[in-house]
């Protein structure tokens, strides 16, 4: 089948790249055109594992090609996707729908023959209702069907995702389009995930509903491990005693900063704001987004107290800045509030990521970007560990030490263990758990 993709960023150059791995011709389009001069020289503009052998090798085959101008892949193509970006609107929290409708209304003047065009962004409820009527305005006679097929990937781990999903969720009364859809997943068959066919508005709210109750699980488990750490419990047992029954799971139970990235933050605020115009508030994800939001400053109050309260005039550590690891994303990534809370509190902040450094130095120019962990941690009075990059989890402790001013580290993401840590002379701290001061052999 022939395959276009309207916007060629982490959802769209993903998906476009395992389509054309599935066997289909599709060629990617941007408005970028530095974007789309990169792909075509064979440089991948983003960081995503396996990625670059992905692309290269289908563009070898001939499957997979890019483009600026839209209009001939369009009227070439059995299935147009959008894939553009859908970002909170400025000042209202709603999602900016105005990329979508572009595309849309571009789509709409080259159509040519059966097309179904899919709406793979993350978009409101009723936004396909939309897209269908630009499309009719534009082209009263266009022979089209608008279907909704929310993309559940994550970043970091987008491809085996992709291509092992555990659902794909398919939004369309159209009997045509629902044999179009089949014939382009077909190659996951053998994999045998769920297909879910639904009504439209069902897949739109399906991809809503499905990150707000993860966003959920994540701020259930942070607010549980303040808990933890006012009576002296260990949020990680918990996490597991409640994690192994199958109808909790463990999933999406790590206490850690707060969630961040291109996705959660945006679209549960953007869910509040359709439930309240609909008069059916969401007063959980309403508490969810609120508690949320606190708890990234929160987070520099608590390397204060590791500090004894006051980090004027410190050298603070920050190890991992992107919103997690695998990726270069550094949407909403929880490390931007907290280092600009650390200085808010009048501290200097060094950071070393692997390979977010690039994306980060336009949000956060006022640090000291570092070659490497142990250059980061050079004369610090404290260590945060922000991301958990798999290189964070054994890091030479007694280099570490060494390199220190102070021997203080606090990990927000639980990856070392408080004993090992106190073995080797640190003051430690982590999320929900007895701080390392209090392990002291005696300390009850
Ligand atoms: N990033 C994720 O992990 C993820 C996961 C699931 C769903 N989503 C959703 O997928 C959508 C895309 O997210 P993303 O992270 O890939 O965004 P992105 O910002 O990485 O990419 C969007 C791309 O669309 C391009 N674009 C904008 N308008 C265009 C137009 N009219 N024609 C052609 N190209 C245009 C932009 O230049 C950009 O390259 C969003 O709705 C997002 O919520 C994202």
């Amino acid at each position: 089948m022939r395959v276009t993709m309207i916007g060629t960023g982490y959802v769209g150059l993903v998906s476009g790249a395992c389509f054309a791995d599935f066997g289909h011709h599709v060629t990617c389009v941007d408005t970028d055109a530095g974007k789309i001069a990169a792909l075509m020289r064979g440089e991948i503009p983003i960081y995503e594992p396996g990625l670059p052998g992905l692309v290269s090798s289908n563009v070898q085959e001939g499957r997979l090609d890019f483009a600026t101008g839209l209009a001939a892949a369009v009227a070439a193509a059995d299935a147009v996707f959008i894939a553009v970006g859908t970002p909170s609107r400025r000042g209202d929290g709603h999602a900016d729908l105005s990329y979508v409708h572009a595309a849309a209304r571009e789509i709409a003047a080259a159509l040519d023959g059966f097309t179904v065009v899919v709406t793979k962004s993350t978009v409101p409820v009723g936004t396909g209702d939309e897209v269908e009527r630009i499309i009719r305005e534009t082209r009263p006679q266009a022979d089209v069907a608008v279907v909704s097929n929310p993309e559940f990937l994550r970043e970091g781990a987008a491809i085996r995702d992709f291509k092992h999903p555990d659902r794909i969720v398919v939004g369309t009364e159209d009997a045509r389009a629902r044999e179009v859809m089949a014939e382009l997943y077909r190659p996951l068959y053998l994999n045998a995930p769920p297909m879910l066919y639904t009504d439209r508005r069902t897949a739109e709210l399906i991809k809503y509903a499905a990150n707000a109750f993860l966003a959920t699980k994540i701020t259930f488990i942070n607010e549980i491990a303040d808990l933890c750490e006012k009576v002296g419990a260990d949020v990680q047992d918990v996490a597991r005693g409640i994690g192994l029954d199958n109808r909790i799971g463990s999933k999406f139970l790590h206490a850690g900063p707060g969630y961040g990235g291109s996705c959660f933050p945006k679209d549960t605020v953007a869910l509040i704001k359709t439930a309240q115009d609909n008069e059916a508030p969401l007063r959980i994800v309403e508490a969810v987004a609120a508690v949320n939001d606190q708890r990234k400053r929160a987070m520099a109050r608590k390397v204060a107290a590791a500090l004894g309260g006051s980090i004027r005039g410190r050298s603070i550590a920050v190890l991992g800045l992107t919103f997690k690891p695998n990726t270069d994303d550094m949407r909403e990534a929880p490390s931007i509030p907290l280092i600009t809370a650390l200085q808010d509190l009048g501290a200097r902040v060094r950071v070393y990521d692997p390979v977010g450094m690039p994306q980060a130095r336009p949000l956060l120019p006022d640090v000291t970007y570092c070659d490497n962990a142990y250059a980061c941690a050079e004369g610090a009075d404290a260590l945060v560990i922000v991301t958990e990059w798999e290189q964070f989890r054994a890091l030479d402790l007694a280099r570490l030490k060494a390199s220190m001013a102070q021997p203080v580290v606090v990990d927000l993401r639980n990856i070392y263990r408080p004993d090992d840590m106190l073995r080797h002379g640190f003051a430690y701290s982590g999320i929900g758990r007895a701080a390392a001061r209090d392990w002291a052999p005696g300390a009850g």
